[in-house]
């Protein structure tokens, strides 16, 4: 018998999933941990074309963090994603754009994208770009961003994509750490009827940015008034139009670096995440076969950013490397009205729909209304990323979009492994709404101990998240710092990959998500370091300390509240603005604070060590100063005291957040 809060995995008439039973799952899933070299070596040769085959599939460990998957292959990832789909079906659609502008989008072939990525290959290759450079991609939701990223591939650069929301010292940081010498952006950006200024917060990065030899920029908007200095900048479109419409790929190795994506942890600055070739492009080409079921013909919409992981294995290689027809949608959910998702999918007719709960959250506040007037017909997959999914939310995602005939999947993964680590599949997973289920072939899931670091075996435990061996997806190395890759992941349990998340395993054996682990804060599924904004507001010359959490948010998920002490008295709502600007131009307006709170002084141990579970229990308002008449609440509420080294700072820290 199936209880209330399982659904079954729907059938739809006249379509065959590729997997068509849990049984079978179950069969591939096994084998794909006991015998990995078998399991593995076959999904390469059917989902990737190779220039070389090849000698060993799987090798390395995560003891010694040299993991390495099909040595002596070659293969090139353009070539994969663009040439034999332009070969075989060169009218068939490789890109939807559907431009901020209601009502504008744009159908690319595979035949103009292999053409583009060609010519904008020679462009790179012009401006000096040769095989292991590091090259910056600073571009809004268009198609060119895709074109940037595999003109890379073709000639072996490595990118780094900086998303378009981030301020001009992130931007600067990142192109340093990389030590990129050319930069891709454009004039400007639009984004729900607003302009971004692209190029002009890129200039500002540049501005401690020696080394760019070169910016390449695309017009988006026109604009006149943009800056533009040559020889050092130069426009997209004259470049393109002078190269020719082909550029051989060149073979790399299976373990050549591919890209790189900077991504926060719990402290210091953003790591540079690396991923390489062969190992990166089977895991987006693999979950993007069995998580979306894709199948021939599929139009897949995925909403998210190019800037993020999201959008690089499911945007752009996922897809493509299928040859189904990707959607890039320049937009936002509310723009021009919160029916722009449904019109769209009605439009272009997507058959698998991905998005963040934030995003679900926010339009299932809207109510049913804006969803209603559309068939949604065409959608046979719901996907949902980034951040723990509500059951409120997954039901009206099931119910109100997916009118109770789609399959709901909650992709649980991160920028570090690349593609999806536990996920139900169509055809397959009985789903629990807020569950991400099951892991995907070659996860072999571990629940630990976090402090024995023992594993928890069976069901109805809760621990650390960890995976005990290596897939092929996983990211090989921090840029640079191969140091900081084996102490964040592989140390701190030996002989496992490391998530940095908590999880349940239910007593049917099912995983649920419970959360990072560390002072990563997830605010709309963007991953936010604590450190971080930290560390931008105590450039502000008024503020001496501050502190900061991560607090529950009806739509965010989670919304971040930084406590901060002065270096001179004063306070006032000025201040406090200020300090939200002050994080807003070191990280990025997707950072923006809920909430500065100015306060005496903050909850230390003796040693100095900040008290953050006190904050944030007041932040969530657990707490309140109602609470604090009574010494039995307060103990209750906040737990053991006795090592603050001044105790009245709660019932100061409590009137200020009053
Ligand atoms: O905490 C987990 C959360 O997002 C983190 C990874 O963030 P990032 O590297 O930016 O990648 C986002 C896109 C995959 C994870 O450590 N997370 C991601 N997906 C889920 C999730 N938490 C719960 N459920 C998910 N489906």
């Amino acid at each position: 018998m199936t209880a209330p809060n399982v659904f079954q995995p729907p059938t739809h008439e006249g379509h065959t999933t590729h997997i068509g039973s849990l049984d079978e799952y179950r069969r591939m899933h096994r084998e794909s941990i006991d015998n990995p070299e078998q399991f593995f070596g076959k999904l390469g040769r059917e989902l990737l074309s190779w220039s070389k085959p090849s000698t060993t599939v799987k090798s390395g460990g995560f003891h010694d963090g040299d993991i390495a998957w099909f040595l002596g292959g070659e293969l090139n990832v353009s070539y994969n994603c663009v040439d034999r789909h332009a070969a075989e079906n060169p009218d068939r659609v490789a890109i939807i754009w559907e431009a901020d502008e209601p009502g504008h989008d744009e159908r690319w072939t595979y035949r103009k994208l292999q053409q583009e990525v060609c010519r904008f290959a020679n462009v790179l290759l012009k401006f000096g770009v040769r095989k292991g450079d590091t090259v910056a991609i600073y571009l809004p939701m268009v198609p060119e961003a895709a074109v940037a990223m595999l003109a890379c591939t073709r000639i072996g650069a490595i990118h780094s994509t900086v998303f378009a929301g981030f301020s001009a010292e992130a931007l600067r940081d990142r192109i340093l750490d990389a030590d990129c010498r050319i930069l891709i952006t454009a004039d400007q950006g639009k984004r729900g009827g607003k302009t971004v200024h692209l190029k002009q917060i890129a200039d500002e990065a540049l501005a401690g940015c020696p080394h760019v030899r070169n910016v390449i920029v695309f017009q988006r908007t026109g604009d006149m008034a943009v800056p533009f200095s040559a020889p050092r900048d130069v426009w997209w479109h004259e470049e393109v139009a002078d190269q020719r419409p082909y550029c051989p790929p060149v073979p790399m190795n299976s373990e050549d670096p591919l890209f790189m994506l900077y991504t926060s942890g719990s402290t210091g600055k953003p790591k540079g995440v690396l991923h390489t070739q062969a190992g990166y492009l089977l895991g987006a080409a693999a979950t993007c076969k069995y998580v979306f079921d894709i199948h021939p013909g599929d139009v897949f919409g995925c909403m998210a950013d190019v800037g993020w992981i999201t959008g690089h294995s499911y945007i752009v290689y996922g897809p493509l490397a299928l040859g189904v027809t990707t959607v890039m949608f320049e937009s936002v959910p509310t723009y021009p009205n919160a029916s722009r998702y449904w019109v769209m999918v009605d439009k272009h007719r997507i058959t698998q729909f991905y998005t963040a709960p934030t995003a679900i959250r926010a339009l299932r506040r809207l109510g049913d209304e804006p969803v209603a007037p559309y068939k949604l017909d065409s959608l046979r997959v719901l996907g949902s990323v980034g951040e723990p999914i509500n059951p409120e939310a997954w039901l009206w995602y099931h119910d109100v979009v997916g009118r109770k005939r789609c399959m709901i999947v909650d992709t649980y993964w991160q920028t570090e492994t690349g593609s999806h680590i536990i996920t139900p599949l169509p055809g397959v997973t009985p789903t629990k709404p807020g569950s991400a289920t099951l892991p995907f072939f070659g996860i072999d899931v571990a629940i630990l101990d976090p402090e024995t670091g023992r594993e928890l075996e069976g069901n109805d435990v809760t621990g650390v998240l960890a995976v005990r061996q290596p897939f092929p997806s996983l990211t090989r190395t921090v840029y640079n710092n191969h140091r900081r890759y084996l102490d964040t992941y592989m140390r701190p349990y030996n002989g496992y990959y490391f998530t940095g998340d908590g999880a349940t395993r239910d007593s049917d054996g099912y995983i649920w998500i419970n959360g990072r682990l560390d002072d990563v804060i997830n605010v709309a599924g963007h991953r936010i370091s604590t450190a971080e904004v930290e560390a931008a507001l105590i450039l502000h010359p008024a503020c001496a300390e501050a502190a900061v959490v991560g607090v529950a948010h009806d739509v965010t998920g989670q919304a971040i509240v930084c406590f901060c002490t002065l270096k001179s008295h004063g306070a006032g709502d000025s201040l406090e603005k200020a300090l939200i600007g002050q994080v807003r131009t070191h990280i990025g307006p997707f950072a923006t604070p809920q909430r500065v709170v100015i306060v005496h002084d903050l909850p230390k141990t003796r040693s100095g060590k900040i008290m953050r579970r006190i904050l944030r229990k007041i932040a969530g308002k657990e707490v309140t100063i109602k609470d604090y008449d009574e010494p039995e609440s307060i103990a209750a509420k906040l737990g053991d005291l006795s090592t603050l080294a001044e105790p009245g700072v709660v019932k100061h820290l409590l009137e200020r957040f009053a």
